[in-house]
């Protein structure tokens, strides 16, 4: 196989369940109300997944954003899934992918950097297409969070979500994916747990909040430059739909106008590794960027990590 000078996002794809949870539907399990939830988080609905899996759903967004790439199941050669929601530790998610997908003997990974994860694995497919060890690589976000969401717990249980969010990667003469910038703050790991022992998310939440509006900006900027795009280029920023008002945060620090802010979180809620591929999927699907417009990509969360990259709009 050849180096590529680049890759390039061709198509998206995403699945979200069926069943949407309500504001409403929640105060009714939880002492919360619509008001709190919308003012402090921004999370209006969110879906719950009732029978399928993780794989299940990445199979589903892998399946759509395949069908509009042009490309076959055996075209693909590398299946890069981001998750933290796995609930089996073997077979990966990956390769639940691709045998759903009749994708022969595609390398097969699953990144677990939770909230930061699509990031990571597009990072990681495009460094594969640059190296040579990939040309088509389908890279996922999915996560099932309502398996560990623990249903008594206000301060948790009305943030999270369940759905996936794919994109299809190929070699490109022009580079259309930028630089990821990727890192983590280890010594803030135990702000955000889903422990063996007693598997429920739990977070420090006013934590993580102020370390997300102030270190991620930075982070985000650091992607623009290495792009060569001015934050005021950026024709939409997708940022991890962790709290609409982090994301208010973030865009600020940046000087980013409220036409460019993506927020997914008010149907969807915090999904995770399939916040931003989600948003991008929908975004794409709205057809409110044009192709081959800048789009600043940012996750961050458990670990704590973070990672971004500028991609031009498919
Ligand atoms: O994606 C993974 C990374 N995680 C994040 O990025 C999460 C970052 N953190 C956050 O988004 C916010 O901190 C939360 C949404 C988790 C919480 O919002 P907050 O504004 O930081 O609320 P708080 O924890 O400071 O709580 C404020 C008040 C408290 O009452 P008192 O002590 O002031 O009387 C809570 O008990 O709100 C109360 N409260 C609620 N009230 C109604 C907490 N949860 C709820 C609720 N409904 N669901």
């Amino acid at each position: 196989m050849t180096t590529a000078t680049g890759s390039r996002i061709v198509s998206v794809g995403h699945y979200q369940p069926a069943r949407v949870l309500t504001n409403d539907d929640l105060a009714q399990m939880v002492d919360t109300n619509d008001e709190w939830i919308r003012d402090r988080v921004g999370v209006v609905t969110r879906r719950i997944a009732d029978n399928e899996t993780v794989a299940d759903m990445a199979a589903a967004a892998a399946e759509k954003a395949l069908a509009g790439s042009g490309l076959t199941a055996a075209d693909i050669d590398l299946v890069a899934v981001a998750t933290c929601s796995s609930v089996d530790r073997c077979p990966n998610v990956a390769t639940r992918v691709a045998a759903k997908l009749g994708i022969a003997a595609p390398g097969a990974y699953d990144i677990n950097t939770a909230c930061s994860g699509f990031s990571y694995a597009l990072g990681t497919a495009d460094h594969a297409i640059r190296a040579g060890a990939a040309r088509n690589v389908i890279v996922i976000g999915a996560e099932k969070l309502s398996d560990f969401t623990d249903w008594t717990d206000r301060a948790t249980c009305i943030i999270f979500g369940d759905g996936a969010g794919a994109a299809v990667v190929t070699a490109a003469d022009e580079p259309a994916i930028g630089p990821v910038v990727w890192g983590s703050a280890p010594e803030k790991g135990e702000t955000v747990r889903i422990e063996g022992w007693r598997p429920y998310i739990q977070q420090e939440g006013q934590a993580v909040f102020r370390w997300a509006t102030t270190a991620i900006a930075p982070i985000a900027r650091q992607a623009c430059e290495r792009a060569g795009v001015a934050p005021e280029e950026i024709a939409a920023f997708i940022g991890h739909q962790a709290n609409a008002r982090i994301i208010d945060g973030i865009a600020k620090r940046l000087g980013m106008p409220q036409a460019v802010i993506v927020k997914d979180i008010v149907e969807s809620g915090n999904t995770s590794a399939a916040s931003v591929p989600l948003a991008l999927s929908k975004l794409v699907e709205r057809r409110e960027v044009p192709s081959g417009a800048p789009v600043l990509l940012v996750g961050f969360g458990g670990g704590l990590t973070y990672a971004g990259q500028v991609v031009r709009c498919p």
